[in-house]
């Protein structure tokens, strides 16, 4: 079996930050998923090895396998260290991928063409390497008459070393019953004083194993950034939007300032949707085609079908029907449904309530803990009173109901099919089929009370 390793015990000091380095955030989810996605993509089994962040990484994966490696002053430490424990976990046969936590742009792809050179050569180590114009600051690939003799880390190379330009991607394949044998033989003679993985390759040519490069083209040379600080992860995120939504538009979708939307790799969108600027788009969301999202609109893990057009609106944990529009300034919150060619207008709330088709509520409105029927009109104002202080309680509007504006609905309430409820009651009661409801004072109208008002404060004014 072929498996991967990702390394994610370091402690990430340059992120100046109580999380664990992989677990900060591109665009809707940690780091270290996008690696996840891309191992197990392209591998049949992985295994992470996690350090000080094991609680928080075991509470948000508890189906990924880990091991921990303990970090302290008196326990070795380095990238071979902790190879070295995630082999103590495997079995001997096939090939092994190691991957780095903190670089999330590497491809499936890649790691799929990474090891099939490894495999057509019959190596014992493959490293993914690239041409770096700035190569400061990591492993160098050194070659004696154009042989890859070894790699050398930046600390610990000469004047001559510190030229070369092709450097180690810290992404490799090893054949795994190999690598068991020569990881035993590292030692901290280095000037971190650390067992580095790197030194393996010095070890399998030495013994005259086959080792090569597998050279990724510099055009795609994002793919192997690391992330060791809060600059490079929102340079990092910068790529992978970019890389999202050039995906989309490629497919058909329109992004107006593509810079500023931001759409999770799991979203998706159909053609001829158009995203305006400051979009953000998250998690499992999957949005139809003809779609318009206008600006500053946020949607999270919900689902529109064709034809919607959100304005300004926030849709979380939702699920919107063909030809429904909300906003400007709207919110669907979590188990909301909005049935086809709902209409939801702006300053509305919608929260764990069904709307059926045509139903309408066009501003300043707040539906919670309700079912609403087909072609119900919510006046400006209403509010679905759901909440007792301790309880939530629904309500049930029937088809082609209406309710006035500023009308408060005491729930548990069920208007009936056409009931209809007077503007600014406050209704504790059902309300039958057809019947009007009105809970207000009797509107009193006194005659001439303007001049007798007027009669009254003239005598005031000359008593003073
Ligand atoms: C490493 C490589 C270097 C390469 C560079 C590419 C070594 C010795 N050097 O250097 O050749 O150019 O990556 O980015 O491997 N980790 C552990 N346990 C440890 C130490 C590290 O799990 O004891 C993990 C880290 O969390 C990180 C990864 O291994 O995800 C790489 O470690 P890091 O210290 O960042 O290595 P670099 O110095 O960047
Ligand atoms: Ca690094």
């Amino acid at each position: 079996m072929d498996r991967a390793i990702i390394l994610a015990a370091g402690e990430g000091t340059r992120m100046k930050s109580k999380k664990s380095k992989v677990l900060h955030s591109i665009i809707d989810r940690p780091i270290i998923e996008y690696i996840m996605d891309a191992a197990r993509e392209s591998l049949d089994d992985l295994l992470v090895i996690v350090g000080n962040n094991e609680k928080e990484f075991v509470e948000k994966y508890p189906d990924v396998k880990t091991k921990k490696q303990e970090i302290g002053s008196n326990i070795p430490y380095g990238t071979g260290y902790a190879c070295l424990l995630a082999l103590e976990e495997i079995d001997d046969d096939g090939d092994l991928v190691v991957l780095a936590g903190d670089t999330p742009l590497i491809k499936a792809e890649t790691i799929k063409k990474l090891l099939k050179t490894h495999k057509e050569n019959d190596n014992s180590a493959t490293v993914l390497t690239c041409e770096m114009d700035n190569p400061y600051g990591y492993g160098r690939i050194v070659r004696e008459n154009g042989k890859f003799e070894k790699i050398v880390e930046h600390k610990d190379a000469s004047e001559e070393e510190l030229k070369i330009k092709e450097i180690n991607s810290a992404i490799y394949a090893f054949k795994t019953g190999e690598i068991k044998k020569a990881i035993k033989k590292l030692d901290v003679d280095n000037a971190q004083g650390e067992l580095y993985l790197t030194d393996v390759i010095g070890i399998f040519s030495k013994e005259g194993k086959n080792i090569s490069t597998y050279k990724l083209d510099p055009c795609n040379k994002d793919e192997i950034r690391g992330i060791n600080d809060r600059i490079q992860l929102s340079q990092a995120e910068g790529i992978m939007r970019d890389r999202i939504n050039q995906a989309w538009m490629k497919k058909g979708v329109s992004m107006q300032n593509p810079s500023s939307i931001f759409i999770g790799k799991d979203v998706e969108i159909g053609t001829d949707t158009s995203i305006g600027q400051n979009v953000s788009i998250y998690g499992n969301t999957k949005i139809g085609e003809n779609c318009i999202i206008k600006s500053n609109s946020t949607i999270v893990d919900s689902i529109l079908e064709s034809d919607v057009t959100i304005d300004n609106s926030v849709i979380e944990k939702s699920y919107v029907e063909e030809g429904a529009d909300i906003g400007p300034f709207s919110h669907l919150r979590p188990n909301a449904r909005l049935g086809k060619k709902v209409h939801i207008g702006n300053f509305v709330e919608v929260k764990n309530a069904t709307m059926g088709e045509g139903s309408k509520a066009g501003h300043l409105a707040y539906v919670g803990d309700t079912d609403v029927g087909k072609n119900v009109n919510i006046g400006c104002g209403a509010i679905f009173v759901n909440y007792d202080g301790k309880f939530k309680h629904r309500s049930v509007v029937k088809d082609n109901a209406f309710i006035g504006s500023n009308s408060n609905i005491i729930a548990p309430v069920t208007v009936e099919e056409e009931g209809y409820i007077a503007a600014g009651s406050t209704i504790t009661k059902n309300v039958g089929i057809g019947d009007l409801s009105i809970e207000r004072a009797e509107q009193k109208n006194i005659k001439g009370y303007v001049e007798k008002k007027k009669a009254r404060d003239k005598l005031k004014e000359e008593k003073k």
